[in-house]
């Protein structure tokens, strides 16, 4: 199985899946989940500071070729600072055993420091320390504001993203302004498995209410990071390149929409 890969705005390259390792902080639960993530094809992991697993993603990954792989790391809104985020993202590469990201992102848009943060991550490009560098938790506002300050825009921007968050706006913005969106949370944290929708079209297409949600971000044109450490979860959410959901699907699923956030929210940070 290929999965397809989505370009960048810096010529960089980005599996259009990648395993979501938030919330898994046990070491032995860790190991088993990325094992099993290697066996089904993902080479897409998304960790960060605040995930505490960067030392647990740094030990598996030396059993693989590192450039085979794409590592995700964030600074943590405690870390932000043009001193703290370069000082904590040498932590960051010491706990990853590596000397690159492929991508280091910015965890949310903290008030006022985010400015001098971003100037750091160019900074850390710059030196080779991260491939690419991009944002999370941006809205339209934030992203228009980096205009003024930044001499490199960001490559993605990882926002909630999924059938009952759609952020409409947000995603055309990004598309404008060739920023690539990650969703995150693309189940909706599980927290909503019951749509009678979601499950017709599963049954329509004989494929479980997980894999219609991750497919309807693919088809979005979306970077979809499903967190699981249960390994058959971990190999359903990866097969999801052998159907198509049609237009009409498309439409109904899209009409599902309700703002739905089950993480934490950006839109009223100044
Ligand atoms: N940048 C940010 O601020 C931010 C915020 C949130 C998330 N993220 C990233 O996005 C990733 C994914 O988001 P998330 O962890 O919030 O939520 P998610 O991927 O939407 O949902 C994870 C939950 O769904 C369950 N699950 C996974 N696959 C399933 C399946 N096929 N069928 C039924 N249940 C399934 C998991 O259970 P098990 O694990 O028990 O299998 C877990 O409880 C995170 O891990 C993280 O990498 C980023």
């Amino acid at each position: 199985m290929t999965i397809p890969i989505i370009k960048l705005n810096d010529g960089n390259r980005i599996p259009q899946i990648g395993l979501g390792l938030w919330q898994n902080k046990d070491k032995s639960e860790f190991d088993a989940a990325f094992t099993a993530a290697i066996k089904a094809g993902y080479t897409h992991f998304d960790s960060a500071q605040a995930y505490d697993n960067e030392q647990f993603l740094g030990a598996a990954m030396q059993n693989q070729k590192r450039e085979d792989l794409f590592v995700t790391t964030k600074i943590a809104v405690e870390h932000f600072g043009y001193n703290n985020a370069q000082k904590t993202f040498q932590q960051s590469l010491k706990k990853l055993q590596t000397d690159y990201v492929d991508l280091l992102l910015l965890h949310f848009p903290v008030p006022i420091l985010r400015k001098k943060s971003w100037l750091a991550l160019e900074e850390i490009k710059k030196t080779g320390g991260a491939k690419s560098i991009g944002v999370s938790n941006y809205t339209v506002k934030h992203l228009e504001e980096m205009k003024q300050y930044a001499s490199v825009m960001p490559v993605v921007n990882q926002v909630e993203l999924h059938v009952f968050l759609q952020q409409p706006e947000l995603l055309e913005y990004c598309a404008a302004n060739n920023i690539v969106v990650e969703a995150y949370s693309p189940l909706a944290h599980a927290k909503d498995m019951d749509n009678q929708v979601v499950a017709d079209i599963a049954a329509k297409h004989q494929k479980s209410y997980a894999q219609i949600m991750l497919r309807w971000c693919l088809q979005k044109g979306l970077v979809v990071l499903p967190k699981s450490v249960t390994s058959s979860r971990i190999q359903e959410n990866m097969n999801i390149f052998d159907f198509e959901l049609d237009a009409e699907d498309m439409q109904q699923l899209t009409a599902q929409d309700r703002d739905l956030r089950t993480c934490w929210s950006p839109v009223h940070v100044p």
